[in-house]
């Protein structure tokens, strides 16, 4: 009886004061308004109409893009492009009058494709903003010093920009940050070592930048990490021993296309939870570690262009979906069992890897998903007649596969002891170039 009684008052609560809110609230804020239209205003193009319906003497709180919560005020501000639209995009920058929206929370303009001018410094004017993300526009300019004024951020995400200058070292004070994304921008200088202090970061997202220096060894106590991407940047030095705190969720660490040196740590080993794994292009020598019998979970190792050396350990991994180990200093002779046996291996790079195997001998379990081999720059002797016309990667080469597989793509079997006539099919000459006796189109004809 007493619940009953206690939810009919509640009920009856709900409607008295979802009635006064209705009253209250037919019109949003005049300074949330006031400051929307003059970001419209501030708009030099839209072509296709992303912001039409903003309408003065209309409820911006029913505006696209425009969400209000509870509250007369607009909470969030979300602006996608159209990347699918040829005229999907805005022109301008982003006008500073959105400093009135007092109680905005989130802020989302992405894939705007033509927003430029300098970092949006009305975020500062913004008591309550936790979400930015001003993302794949053409924002400029240096982050500013006091950027990490903005200590109630949860997420930031600037990436996609052209913003250049060093990362603030201020940064270390956005302690409640889960996310900060600043990929594909153009800052220079090190990684600050004090975002050691962002212990609740689950996303770190700093590739192809200029970003010099080590890595600093700051991630002790990072408990809830998922995503560390440094890729394409300039860094130099080891992998940093903190990384091994990573370990209980970590599952893409991605450091490719790099300067970074040294032996590949054993505790690597121990981060169980990797699915991605990419060390690719740097200066990494030495042995890869037999902890990596450990990576059960791995599905993309990329290793290639390093100066790794023999013996290649033997992984447990279920199944790898993308493996690249060309060029390095390996003898693997045979396609290790762990890839051929895998069921959903789309792409395997092992060029210039020391294989020696009779490409007929080659049997993987699955070819399915195929779409890229690249066995260039080995010993491979035999023919590829078999492989190419066999049942092993006919059904790709000549499409019968299922509409959803897009086939094999890409095959090099350049540089090897191939001989044999080859089938008619798409891959150019270059594909099997550098052969002892391949002969057909695309390259030259059999002689009789
Ligand atoms: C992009 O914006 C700039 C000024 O902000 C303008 O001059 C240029 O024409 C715009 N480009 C397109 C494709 O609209
Ligand atoms: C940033 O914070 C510092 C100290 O916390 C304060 O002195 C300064 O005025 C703030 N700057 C801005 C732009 O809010
Ligand atoms: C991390 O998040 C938790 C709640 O999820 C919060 O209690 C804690 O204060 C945060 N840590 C920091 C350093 O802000
Ligand atoms: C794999 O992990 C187990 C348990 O953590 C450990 O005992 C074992 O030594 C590891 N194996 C290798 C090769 O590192
Ligand atoms: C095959 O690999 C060789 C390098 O060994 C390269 O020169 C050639 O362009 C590649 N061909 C194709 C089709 O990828």
């Amino acid at each position: 009886m007493l619940s009953l009684s206690a939810k009919n008052s509640t009920l009856i609560f709900l409607f008295f004061t979802s009635l006064i809110h209705l009253s209250i609230s037919a019109f949003a804020h005049a300074d949330d308004e006031s400051g929307l239209l003059a970001f419209k205003k501030g708009i030099i193009s839209d072509p296709s109409g992303i912001l039409s319906k903003w309408k003065s003497g209309t409820d911006c709180c029913t505006w696209p893009g425009v969400s209000c919560q509870d509250t007369n005020r607009v909470t969030l501000l979300q602006i996608f492009g159209q990347s699918n639209t040829p005229n999907g995009y805005l022109s301008s920058t982003i006008s500073p009058s959105l400093s009135k929206l007092k109680e905005l929370n989130g802020i989302f303009l992405q894939h705007l494709g033509n927003i430029s001018g300098p970092f949006p410094s009305f975020l500062f004017s913004l008591p309550n903003i936790q979400y930015v993300f001003i993302e794949y526009n053409k924002l400029s300019g240096k982050l500013p010093e006091n950027i990490g004024n903005l200590s109630k951020l949860s997420a930031l995400s600037f990436a996609g920009n052209r913003f250049s200058g060093p990362i603030p070292s201020s940064i270390g004070g956005l302690t409640q940050l889960t996310q900060l994304n600043l990929d594909h921008n153009l800052l220079t200088g090190t990684i600050p070592a004090s975002m050691k202090a962002l212990k609740n970061l689950s996303t770190l997202t700093l590739e192809y930048n200029k970003l010099s220096g080590a890595i600093p060894d700051i991630f002790s106590g990072f408990n809830n990490f998922y995503v560390l991407e440094l890729s394409h940047n300039k860094l130099s030095g080891n992998i940093p021993g903190s990384v091994v705190a990573l370990a209980p969720k970590i599952r893409f660490l991605e450091l490719g296309h790099n300067a970074l040196s040294g032996n590949i740590p054993d505790f690597l080993g121990k981060l169980q939870a990797l699915d991605t794994l990419d060390l690719s292009w740097n200066k990494f020598s030495g042995t890869v570690p037999k902890t990596f019998s450990n990576l059960t979970k791995i599905f993309n190792l990329d290793l290639s262009h390093n100066s790794l050396v023999d013996p290649f350990p033997q992984l447990n991994v279920k199944g790898i979906e993308s493996l690249d180990l060309s060029y390095n200093k390996f003898h693997l002779v045979n396609i290790p069992k762990w890839v051929t046996s895998s069921t959903i291996i789309y792409s395997l790079k092992l060029a210039k890897c020391g294989l020696k195997l009779k490409l007929d001998d080659w049997k993987p379990v699955e070819t399915y998903f195929y779409d890229y081999i690249d066995l260039s720059n080995n010993e491979i002797t035999g023919s590829p007649v078999k492989l190419l016309t066999g049942q092993i990667i006919w059904n790709l080469v000549f499409g019968k596969v299922p509409k959803d597989v897009a086939g094999l793509r890409m095959l090099n079997v350049s540089h090897n002891h191939l001989c044999g006539q080859l089938p008619a099919m798409q891959f150019t000459a270059s594909a099997f170039a550098g052969n002892d006796c391949l002969c057909g189109s695309p390259l030259p004809a059999c002689k009789a």
